[in-house]
């Protein structure tokens, strides 16, 4: 007999989703991610908690978007749509490229020029999706697709979609399915703001569906650099190492501010240096390997749990929103250098402290 597999999210949350018909997805069976536990790294908390990583690296294209991916494509697809595009900090256009070429459809992506980690440019590259750099940052890309995509026969699958905000609420579904009920605390990174208000709206609809009473706070975490939510401006010249989340005018801006003031949450800013700090921990003491952005979301949480806002016994949740392999500079950049040796047991064992 076969075993039952995920077969991703549009069937297996299918009463969440009027439409397409699951036989009818375009899917990669994303969603499905693991929920787990960081037992070493609560230990820097300074009083009993409980804290997850929603890994979402897991999903197919090593990124959430997939969530939003599955939806927004198949729906294009229904439509009749021949091509799709796209503005990325790269996990977006990764995603679109591979659900397009899932779909038979032609893919442009349009990304600030060098400023994608490489890992993600590849995926753009391999899936044959045609890669359009402009000189300019992801603000002004997606000014250009959104003005692209109303006059002319390409589906838009950023956020601003509601279709990928639609597919994105499954993450609060699984992690309640995974809980047993939602946590105390969600914490996330916050670029474009699509992913806390679709997370936030998945809770909201869980609730109503009766499958859970209580609401997470839901807690926002932009890049010091690029937080324009924080500090109540567009921020012209975005600047953070975790390129994803490089932003400074982002499209659900109000979505955010929402999701935290309904939720009793917040949105909360960290340093570069506290989103690598958070980055190593994670990789070094939990083997979990996510990229620098999505490590913004930990950094939120130690950077609170620092200042006392944690009182003991609340669980904690943070989404980990991408794979660590998709940007390997960052792990050079930010460690020691390689150790190199002539290729003799005495040398090895001299490494091993064993001379
Ligand atoms: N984490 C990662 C790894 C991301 O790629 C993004 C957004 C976010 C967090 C923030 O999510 O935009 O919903 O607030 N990446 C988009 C992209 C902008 O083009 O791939 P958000």
């Amino acid at each position: 007999m076969m075993k039952t597999t995920w077969r991703g999210i549009i069937a297996e949350y299918a009463p969440f989703f009027g439409s397409p018909d699951p036989e009818e997805a375009v899917t990669l069976q994303e969603g499905g991610t693991p929920l787990i536990p960081l037992e070493t790294l609560v230990r820097e908390i300074p009083v009993p908690v409980r804290l997850w990583a929603k890994f979402e690296g897991a999903n197919p294209t090593g990124s959430f978007k997939d969530r939003g991916m599955t939806l927004a494509v198949s729906r294009a697809v229904k439509k009749g749509a021949r091509a799709l595009i796209c503005a990325s900090t790269g996990n977006t256009s990764a995603s679109a490229a591979a659900y397009g070429a899932r779909a038979g459809l032609r893919v442009f992506v349009v990304i600030p020029d060098g400023k994608i980690s490489r890992g993600k440019l590849a995926q753009a590259i391999v899936h044959h999706a045609t890669v359009i750099q402009v000189e300019g940052l992801f603000d002004h890309a997606l000014r250009i697709v959104r003005e692209v995509a109303e006059t002319h026969p390409v589906a838009l699958v950023n956020s601003v979609n509601p279709d990928r905000l639609e597919g994105q609420r499954s993450v609060a579904f699984e992690i309640v399915d995974q809980l047993g009920s939602a946590p105390d605390y969600h914490f996330l990174p916050v670029g474009n703001a699509g992913n806390i208000t679709a997370s936030w709206a998945g809770y909201k609809a869980y609730r109503q569906a009766g499958r859970l009473s209580e609401l997470p706070k839901m807690t926002g975490v932009q890049a010091e650099g690029a937080a324009p939510i924080v500090l109540g401006h567009v921020v012209e010249k975005p600047e953070t190492l975790a390129s994803a989340i490089r932003i400074g005018n982002p499209a659900s801006w109000q979505g955010a501010l929402n999701a935290a003031a309904e939720s009793g949450g917040s949105i909360l800013s960290v340093s570069d240096s506290e989103i690598l700090e958070a980055y190593h921990l994670l990789a070094s003491k939990e083997g979990v390997f996510c990229e620098p952005a999505s490590a913004a979301s930990l950094a939120g949480v130690l950077k609170r749990a620092r200042a006392g806002a944690f009182s003991g016994g609340e669980r904690i949740v943070c989404t980990l929103t991408g794979h660590g392999l998709k940007d390997p500079d960052t792990v050079f950049r930010s460690s020691p250098p390689e150790i190199r040796v002539p290729a003799r047991k005495e040398e090895v064992l001299a490494v091993l402290g064993f001379s």
